[in-house]
């Protein structure tokens, strides 16, 4: 992995999951504490359930090197196997059924392929709120079911519910369209069909979604300036009217586990970096309980692209500092 891969699809701390899967096929998905194997994990404080989560989460981020910590802090996470953690790729994709796009999905020839459900433009143009929800049920069904057989991760970054409002963006269909209040019905209920657990437990998942990108988002690429180096200038009241909506319900509605910042700045700041669009809105005023994920290299944008900072530490540490918090979520 390239540098500049490696310290840019940084994930923003984040969450210690307590079950893993192998990077490649297998036929089961790899647990840590898995005690039937390795008994002597059993006495790891995170890893006994008879403890509250506040208690394990501790424990275990006691136990964790400053080493181990930067290895979690990128999509393909690290493996730490003297305490029995199994590495994890956070990456996969199902915007509108799983995908392999991500590297943490593949299909195999005991599962070939997944229901591919219309794109999401023509879903939403449904304006049916029950049918975005139970689509997202039937694809968390699908994706827990690969994650069973070691195919696929638990983390999925979708769905993308930028507004599409320049009809020039490549992007548009995969997308609720343009219409803030449907793209905030399309957030919350293909968020909740991803994520609910039978049980309705909100700190239970079924699989973790991801709401992106934040924020004002729909460009790629028009005359000279593309999206690693657009800057969305944006008014208070259209951030608050138009881009912002979605995220906000995605987050408050939706209870969704993760949020991707985008690559381009919202009014000379990229929003990787912003504390006051990540801690500030996110967090403060939404609450997210989950993390925040850069979109792939962002970080490694606003150093290398944007020249927003002089060194890779300095904007490693701006969007761990924009941004930073702990979270803990129970996949099993
Ligand atoms: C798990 O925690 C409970 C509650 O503190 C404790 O009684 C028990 O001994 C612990 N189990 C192990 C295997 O350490
Ligand atoms: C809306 O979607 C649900 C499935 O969630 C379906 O049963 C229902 O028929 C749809 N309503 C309309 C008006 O098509």
């Amino acid at each position: 992995m390239n540098r500049a891969r490696k310290f840019s699809v940084l994930v923003y701390i984040t969450l210690f999951c307590l079950c893993w899967r192998r990077v490649s096929a297998q036929s089961s998905p790899v647990f840590a504490c898995d005690v039937a194997s390795n008994p002597s994990l059993g006495s790891l404080g995170f890893c006994n359930s008879s403890l509250g989560l506040d208690l394990r989460v501790s424990d275990l981020v006691k136990r964790l090197t400053l080493q181990e910590k930067i290895g979690f802090l990128v999509n393909s996470a690290g493996s730490v196997s003297r305490i029995g953690i199994p590495k994890y790729e956070w990456w996969s994709e199902a915007l509108h059924g799983v995908s392999y796009v991500g590297p943490g999905t593949h299909f195999s020839s005991l599962i070939p392929g997944a229901t591919s459900f219309p794109q999401v433009i023509l879903t939403a143009a449904s304006f049916n709120t029950s049918l975005f929800e139970a689509i997202g049920r039937v694809v968390s069904t699908e994706a827990r079911a690969m994650y069973n057989v070691g195919l696929a991760g638990l983390t999925f970054w979708s769905p993308n519910i930028n507004i599409f409002r320049d009809p020039r963006w490549g992007r548009g269909q995969e997308t609720p369209g343009e219409d803030p209040l449907l793209a905030s019905k399309y957030a919350t209920g293909y968020v909740k069909g991803l994520q609910k657990s039978d049980d309705s437990d909100p700190n239970r998942l079924k699989v973790a979604a991801c709401c992106k990108h934040y924020t004002a988002y729909d460009l790629d690429n028009w005359k000279g300036i593309d999206r690693y180096h657009f800057n969305a200038v944006v008014t208070k009241q259209d951030m608050d009217d138009t881009f912002q909506p979605p995220f906000k319900s995605c987050v408050i509605d939706g209870n969704v586990a993760s949020v991707m910042c985008s690559y381009n700045q919202v009014n000379g700041k990229p929003t990787c970096a912003d504390p006051d669009l990540l801690a500030g809105v996110i967090r403060g005023q939404w609450n997210l309980n989950g993390y925040i994920v850069s979109d792939c290299d962002s970080v490694d944008v606003f150093y290398n692209s944007q020249h927003y900072t002089k060194t890779p530490e300095e904007a490693a540490a701006k969007a761990i500092l924009a941004g930073y918090f702990i979270s803990f979520y129970f996949f099993c």
